[in-house]
Parts: structure tokens; sequence; C-alpha cells
């Protein structure tokens, strides 16, 4: 199939674009660079052997992200493009709920103007809020904290809603618990602008000597050891999951709603001892206060994924943290050379 990536140069884009080649699709990948560089794109097509086509465009431009659609035959789509960072959301809420719902009215308007039916959408497990049981199911309470996942939960509502009135479309909502990792070959990964917000490409950093200790926020929270616990999923685990989506619900009308988890928490002081095994590294860290807006703890049931895609999350902590290490050792200043 031909397929439109928005959001194809990110963390998660990117290793999709390469699982998409991998499998024999034709990849077009759409980004506006604000938050990925075309480096890793390049980096695809090497590790792959095989070509993308590549369009800096911002689907704010209705024009120019239309006119990808005059030029291509796209037979579906796989929708991450969107502003991400949930303190940043706090803080311009406006630019948020702009650039993430905006973008995505366009794109779906113009989808459904060229009869493409078939989506893929980058949801998040922060649309679970807090969660009230463990394991979070597809069926669990919906909730948000902050602007970013009310973007997300606002996006799932638009598709409910865009299938209620034409049913042509085929509408897969992923929910990802925490991605990490990164591609074997070290050439990709996760490359934040900035001090990054999240926990491992901090302590990755950390690794490198870019940064001096981790914050561990928080130590008082009922989980094991008293530190957040989250379900970590390997990138290329997650990717592969856009792919079987793809592969076993396009042109299948209907909104498809799954987990994308291992099943299992690990807490930060789990985490950070298992990147410490990982790199060889000796991580200092110290126990700050909890970070505003943060839940105690956080993991997925997979079932559903299992039993309807016949995908599962193949790798544990230690690879995801042994693959982390790689590419950040690789490129301690990520994909800036
Ligand atoms: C993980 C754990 C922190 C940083 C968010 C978004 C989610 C998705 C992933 C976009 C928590 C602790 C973190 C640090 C720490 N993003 N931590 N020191 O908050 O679970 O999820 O990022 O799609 O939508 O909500 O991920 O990596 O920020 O935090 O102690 O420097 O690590 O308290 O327990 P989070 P995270």
């Amino acid at each position: 199939m031909n397929i439109l990536v928005t959001g194809g140069a990110g963390f998660i884009g990117s290793h999709t674009c390469l699982e998409l080649l991998n499998a024999g699709h034709a990849v077009i990948a759409l980004d506006n660079l604000s938050n990925a560089s075309e480096e890793a794109l390049k980096r695809v097509q090497e590790i792959t052997g095989k070509e993308l086509k590549f369009y800096s465009v911002d689907l704010l431009d209705y024009h120019k992200t239309n006119s990808i659609f005059e030029e291509n035959q796209v037979d579906a789509v796989i929708h991450f493009a969107g502003l991400k960072a949930v303190g940043e959301s706090v803080a311009i809420p406006l630019k948020y709920y702009n650039n993430n719902l905006t973008g995505t009215l366009n794109l779906l308007d113009i989808m459904q103007k060229h009869q493409v039916f078939n989506l893929v959408f980058s949801s998040s497990a922060t649309v679970y809020g807090v969660p009230e049981k463990l394991p979070i199911t597809e069926d669990s309470p919906l909730s948000t904290t902050n602007p970013y996942g009310t973007t997300k939960l606002m996006i799932e509502q638009i598709l409910q809603d865009l299938y209620l009135s034409d049913p042509r479309f085929s509408l897969v909502i992923l929910r990802y618990f925490n991605p990490i990792g990164a591609h074997k070959s070290g050439k990709i990964g996760e490359d934040p602008k900035g001090i990054p917000n999240n926990l491992l490409p901090f302590v990755a950093q950390v690794a490198t000597g870019r940064l001096k200790k981790v914050n561990v926020f928080g130590n008082n929270y009922p989980t094991p050891d008293g530190t957040g616990v989250r379900d970590y999923i390997h990138v290329v685990d997650l990717s592969l999951g856009h792919l079987k989506a793809i592969e076993k619900k396009a042109n299948i009308p209907g909104v498809h709603i799954y987990n994308l988890g291992t099943g299992r928490g690990y807490s930060v002081l789990e985490m950070i001892h298992a990147f410490q095994e990982a790199s060889g590294v000796e991580i200092p860290y110290e126990i700050v206060a909890p970070r505003p807006g943060d839940i105690a703890a956080s993991y997925s049931d997979p079932e559903k994924a299992k039993k309807e895609l016949g995908w599962e999350a193949q790798y544990g902590i230690e690879q995801m943290c042994i693959d982390s290490w790689n590419w950040q050792r690789k490129n301690p200043e990520g994909f800036t050379k």
C-alpha cells in the first residue's frame, strides 16, 4: 500500500516508516520538522536500502497538504504529527489546540475529499487520566488532566463522529503507553529538543555526561519502591503495532481502539537500575518533589491487540535500555552533527 505518515521524521514516525518499508509498503513522509530532523529519514533509507518520499509540510497549511494527495495515490494515513509535551501544553494551550486539532481537521477533510478512508491515529494512554483500576483496558474510563491529553481525547471523539457520519472510514486509534528504546542499528532514536521531559532520554543523557543527574520526581507514591510506575514499550514493538493495524484493519469500516503496551509496569528506580546494567555506566540521581499532574502507576492490558491484531510486544526493558544506550552513545548530540 501507499502510506502517508504524518510526523514521519519523528521518534515513533521514523521507526514506523522503517518497518513499513521493510514490509514492502511505499512510504510518503510529511513533517514540519518543528521537533524532528530530516536526517532521521535519510538514515531510515540507509538502513532499509529503500527510498521514501518526503514533504516538509505543516498540516496547518491546507493547500500544501492537499497537494500531496493530488500528487500521490494515498491508500492509508498514519497520523503522528502533533505537539506532545505535557508541561508545555499547560503553558501554551492555544498553540496545542490549534496545532493538534486544526492540523487533524485539515487532514481528515482532505482525506474524505480524496476518498482515502484508512487512518491509524497516534493516541496516548494519557486519555485514561488517573486510572481507577489496573491494568488499563480499552473500556477504562477516559479523562484528561492537561491540554496535550485533551487534544488526544478530542481527536478520538472527532474520529467517532466522523465514522458515524461516513461509515466508509476505517479508523484505528492506538493508545501508546511509554515508548522508549531505538532501532538496533543505533542510527535512529529519540532526539528531544532541549532538556528532555521524559525519563529515558534524560537518563540516557546522564549516561553520556550531557546531563549531571536524574531528578526522581517523588518516592512516596503507593508503589513498591515509592517511585512512579509506567508501562514502557520498545519503539520497534510500537512501530510493528502500526503495521499490524494497517494490515488487519485497512478497508474494515469502523472505529478500532487498541492499547499498545507490554502489560508490565516498572518504577523509575527500576528503569535507572536497568539502564545502569545495559550501559555499564553509573547513573547518579536525587529524589526531588513529585511533578505536578503525575500519576502513581499506569500499565496496560494489551490482550485486545493480541487477539484482534495478532500483535504483542516482544522486547523487555533490558533490550529497551540496551537499544536506547546504543543510540545515545553513538549520537550524543542526537541528529545534529
Ligand atoms: C515517566 C516516569 C515521572 C522524568 C508522558 C506523557 C505521555 C507520553 C509519554 C507523549 C514518571 C518520572 C520523568 C524525570 C522522573 N508522551 N520521571 N524524572 O509522564 O508517564 O508520560 O510521556 O505521548 O502522553 O504523559 O512519561 O517519561 O515523563 O515519566 O522521575 O526527569 O518517570 O514522574 O513516573 P509520562 P515520563
